[in-house]
């Protein structure tokens, strides 16, 4: 299985900056096949622009959330009927921002998941724990709680996710976790997914949480680790181009 890496903008770009940033990635993977899968998240007022400069390369697009609702009175959310009209392939869910900031639920987060299968949109679930729940030694029980409900509300759709382990301690702290901190919960969810699904085929899971050029191969050799979901390195072609060469 090749690996994934996707990059999740977050709140950054500009009409302007999205397309050097765009450019700059599709010269450095030149010709040559990359190594990788790879997918851009990007903000939504940019979906439109990334599918008019993605079209046709290696690199899929996506959004950082979805809503749980089909359509109506939900002022400023984006249902995923409308992220299929942009030719979206992913969509983030449950990023710890959001539920942090937004109050998402592991509830709201699995219904989030299963509004893009509905529409063919693969979510690209966020677990992971506060540094507090590390310290206590709740790390496996805060992970499992929280894919634990998209399984449950997706049911055999669940081999048609992506799960991505987001340490929040690590996000945007340069703090990255260990090869091995990293893949002892990736072999944790890999052990629930299975649990769970009669599919022999691999969900990937990611690993986000400061991946960047320098550490992503040492990471992306772990076995249970299938790519990353990058947040400030994808801000920087280079940087992004170097972790999907990093793939073994
Ligand atoms: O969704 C990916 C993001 O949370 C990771 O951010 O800046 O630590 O790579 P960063």
């Amino acid at each position: 299985m090749k690996k994934l890496i996707a990059g999740n903008w977050k709140m950054n770009g500009s009409l302007a900056a999205n397309e050097a940033l765009v450019k700059g990635m599709l010269e450095g993977l030149g010709t040559a096949a990359p190594k990788s899968d790879m997918a851009l998240c990007v903000p939504a007022p940019y979906l439109a622009q990334l599918g008019a400069l993605l079209q046709g390369s290696p690199i899929a697009w996506g959004s950082q959330d979805v809503s749980s609702q089909e359509q109506g009175a939900y002022t400023g959310e984006v249902s995923a009927s409308m992220l299929r009209d942009f030719g979206c392939r992913y969509a983030i869910v449950g990023h710890s921002e959001r539920r942090q900031y937004h109050g998402e639920t592991d509830a709201v987060v699995a219904e989030k998941a299963r509004a893009a299968l509905a529409k063919g949109i693969t979510p690209i679930v966020c677990v992971g724990e506060t540094l507090a729940e590390r310290e206590a030694g709740q790390t496996e029980e805060v992970v499992k709680r929280q894919l634990a409900a998209v399984i449950h509300l997706c049911g055999h759709c669940i081999t048609e996710i992506v799960v991505a382990y987001e340490p929040v301690w690590a996000i945007g702290t340069g703090k990255t976790a260990t090869p091995q901190e990293a893949q002892q919960v990736h072999a944790v969810l890999r052990a629930q997914i299975a649990a769970a699904t009669q599919s022999p085929g691999r969900v990937h899971i990611l690993y986000g949480g400061s991946m960047n050029a320098a550490n992503a191969a040492s990471l992306l050799a772990q076995p249970d680790i299938d790519g990353g979901l990058i947040g400030g390195a994808s801000l920087k072609a280079p940087d992004f181009l170097q972790i999907v060469a990093s793939a073994p």
